[in-house]
């Protein structure tokens, strides 16, 4: 994003540009942003452990053109859902790049990522006996909750430790493995995903330090070896001005330098090592772009815009912070402001009180920063206000990658019981 004489561009393309062309709320992708974001993080990684892979977690951001950006740099993709799978699957990626991290499966779950070939990551010892009821897999990963995790909001994305749902406690951990290998399962992976959004990176080798503990004593007890580690995502962004972002070449050689160790303590095989990041590749290079419909002199002046809870769930479900930028007025006098969607609900209200340029007007463009993770995936349909449309910008061109929904997406697949037209 670039900022001249307050006119404010994505991708080479001014936003007003953006906007008249495709309206708003829109979201827009810088897809060398994106490329540099994972070859700069794939790259500290790879420089200090060689045998070091990553997959992107789908989840993030879906769109297929952004999972074939991934797939065109070397990623493979971690899936929540079948329907992921069949994503990734349709992007080209083989099964051995795919991994299947879905939790609380269904028999249908099961039976459908057996049959499209792909890495098992079992969250659950009690998934196993299930898995072999449908077939066995040649490979089986658990995911381990080393007892500890982190977030930039709270316990909101915090997945691990004691009040997580995700993954086995250490202490099944041993038995999990063992019933795997009884089953005559070969081959093994270990994987964790503590929390999302760390900037620091003293926080990646302390983590891969808890889990390599729990792995390497099963190893030692089973006389396995891994095939692969999996340390998750969690690679943060700073999301205000002013706050520090994470220091990649620190974390890589760190936490290289912790998995090395570990695996020497151990005397384990040297596996693999994995990672599963998404935020730090899309969530600086995904912006939303919105209008101002009205403003409200109320108990304070209140921005009403098209940008809700509904086209981005962030703010409202955590509480988290998104900098915003006023097209045409970022030099203006500035005030303190609300602003908000368009949505019956208070929550609504996303921005309480905020320095905005002070003579903000109807029909200006709102840019919100750092909204490519986790925004268009969790958006939503209430009240009729339909998800946005989604543009790539590269050198200066865009291209549209998901159409504005429209009324007939809205009602699409309900049906109304002949009895009730009458
Ligand atoms: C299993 C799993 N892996 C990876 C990620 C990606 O995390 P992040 O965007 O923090 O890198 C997530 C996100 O929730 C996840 O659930």
């Amino acid at each position: 994003m670039k900022i001249e004489q307050d006119r404010i561009s994505v991708g080479g393309i001014p936003v007003r540009e953006l906007a008249n062309r495709f309206g708003t709320p829109l979201y827009v992708y810088d897809e060398e942003k994106i490329r540099a974001n994972y070859r700069r993080a794939f790259g500290a990684f790879r420089k200090y452990y060689p045998n070091f892979e990553m997959f992107y977690a789908v989840k993030c951001c879906n769109n297929p053109a952004i999972v074939n950006i991934m797939r065109q740099e070397g990623a493979g993709a971690d899936c929540a859902s079948v329907n992921e799978i069949l994503l990734a699957k349709s992007v080209g990626l083989s099964g051995e790049k795919v991994m299947f991290s879905g939790n609380f499966l269904s028999d249908d779950d099961i039976r459908q990522g057996l049959e499209s070939g792909v890495i098992f990551n079992l969250d659950d010892i009690s998934i196993l006996p299930r898995l072999l009821k449908f077939g066995k897999p040649e490979m089986v990963s658990f995911r381990i909750n080393p007892g500890y995790g982190r977030s930039n909001v709270g316990e909101y994305v915090t997945n691990a430790g004691p009040n997580a749902k995700f993954g086995i406690h250490p202490d099944k951990v041993t038995e999990a493995y063992r019933l795997a290998k009884e089953a005559g399962i070969r081959r093994f992976g270990a994987h964790m995903m503590t929390g999302s959004c760390i900037t620091d990176a003293d926080y990646f080798p302390f983590v891969t330090g808890l889990l390599m503990d729990i792995i390497g004593k099963t190893g030692r007890e089973l006389g396995i070896d891994f095939e692969f580690i999996d340390l998750g995502g969690g690679l943060g962004i700073p999301y205000k001005p002013d706050e520090p972002g994470l220091d990649m070449e620190a974390a890589a050689q760190k936490t290289a330098e912790m998995f090395r160790n570990k695996v020497a303590e151990y005397g384990l095989k040297p596996p693999q090592l994995k990672m599963e990041p998404a935020r730090y590749f899309v969530g600086n290079a995904g912006y939303l772009i919105g209008s101002v419909h009205s403003i409200k002199e109320s108990y304070r002046k209140i921005i009403g815009t098209d940008v809700g809870m509904n086209v981005l769930a962030r703010p409202a479900m955590y509480g988290s912070y998104h900098h915003i930028y006023v097209d045409g007025k970022e030099s203006h006098a500035r005030t303190k402001l609300g602003l908000c969607g368009q949505l019956c609900e208070n929550t609504d209200f996303w921005v309480k009180e905020r320095e905005l340029p002070a003579d903000i007007a109807e029909g200006d463009l709102i840019v919100v920063e750092n909204a490519g993770a986790y925004g268009f995936g969790m958006s939503y349909q209430y009240n009729g206000r339909l998800r946005a449309a989604e543009v790539l910008v590269k050198n200066g061109a865009a291209e549209l990658i998901r159409d504005r929904e429209t009324f007939e997406d809205m009602v699409r697949h309900t049906h109304v019981p002949a009895y009730l037209t009458k």
